[in-house]
C-alpha cells in the first residue's frame, strides 16, 4: 500500500492528538492541520468582542466574516502554529482557560460548523496532510487513506493536560482541569452535527498505557504497511 496520503487523527481533549500529528507530519514531511484552533479562534473573537457564547446567530456570523489563519509557527516559544484572527496574533489566546470552558458550546453550532468544516475540506483535499480534531475521520475528510481514534481515560488526559500547563510555567488544579476534560467530552460527543465518535474504518488507540513515542511508532507502522 503506499504511504496514506490524507491521514485523520481524532479524539476527545487532551488525548494527544496534536502531539501524535505533528509528530507524523514531520516525519512524512506533509502538513500538520490542528482544527481545533479554529473552534477556539472563533471562540476568542467571540469573548473578545464581547458576544454572548449563547447568541447562536451572533457567534455563527463571527465564523463566518473572520479571517482564520493557521501558519508555520514564526516564533520558537513552543506554539504548534500560528493562529490569526483578522491579522492579529491569536495563537497564546487561544489557550486561555476562558477558550477552554466556552469552546464546545460555540462548537455544537451547525453554522459554524459548516463555515469551519468548507476551509478544512479544502486544505485537505490537497493531500499530504495530517488533520487532527474531532470530526475529521467521520465529516470533515470521509475519504482519508488513514483514520486513527485516540482515546484515553479523562483522568489520564487531565493528568497529561495538568503537566503541559505546569511545564508551559502556568498555574492549574487538576480536578478543575479533569472536571473540564468531562464536560467537554460529554459536549463534544453528545451534541446533533457532527459528534465526536470514531468512524467505522478508524484504527482505535488506547493511549492510557503508550507513551508518545509508543503510540507514534504504532501509527507509523500503520502508515508504512
Ligand atoms: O487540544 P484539545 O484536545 O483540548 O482541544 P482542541 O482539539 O483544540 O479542540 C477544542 C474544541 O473544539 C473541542 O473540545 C471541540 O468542541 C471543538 N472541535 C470540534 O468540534 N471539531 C473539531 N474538528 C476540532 C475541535
Amino acid at each position: 500500500m503506499p504511504t496514506p496520503s490524507i491521514i485523520a487523527i481524532d479524539g476527545p481533549a487532551a488525548s494527544g492528538k496534536s502531539t501524535l500529528g505533528r509528530r507524523l507530519a514531520d516525519a512524512l514531511g506533509y502538513l500538520f492541520f490542528d482544527t481545533g484552533v479554529m473552534y477556539r479562534a472563533v471562540t476568542w473573537g467571540a469573548l473578545q468582542r464581547s458576544i454572548q457564547i449563547d447568541d447562536e446567530v451572533a457567534v455563527t456570523a463571527l465564523a463566518e466574516n473572520a479571517q482564520i489563519d493557521v501558519r508555520p509557527p514564526s516564533k520558537n516559544d513552543g506554539r504548534a502554529c500560528d493562529v490569526l484572527l483578522d491579522g492579529v496574533d491569536i495563537t497564546w489566546e487561544t489557550r486561555r482557560p476562558e477558550v477552554d470552558a466556552n469552546v464546545s458550546p460555540v462548537s455544537v453550532y451547525a453554522g459554524v460548523r459548516r463555515a469551519l468544516t468548507a476551509q478544512q475540506r479544502r486544505i485537505g483535499l490537497r493531500g499530504r496532510v495530517v488533520m487532527v480534531g474531532r470530526d475529521i475521520g467521520t465529516v470533515v475528510l470521509p475519504e482519508a487513506d488513514l483514520k486513527i481514534y485516540l482515546d484515553a481515560s479523562a483522568e489520564e488526559r487531565a493528568r497529561r493536560r495538568y503537566t503541559e500547563i505546569i511545564g508551559r510555567g502556568g498555574s492549574a488544579d487538576y480536578e478543575k482541569i479533569l472536571a473540564g476534560v468531562r464536560d467537554r467530552d460529554r459536549i463534544d460527543s453528545g451534541r446533533l452535527v457532527a459528534p465526536l465518535r470514531p468512524a467505522e474504518d478508524a484504527v482505535i488507540l488506547n493511549s492510557d498505557k503508550l507513551d508518545a513515542d509508543e503510540v507514534f511508532a504504532r501509527v507509523e507502522a500503520l502508515c508504512r504497511k
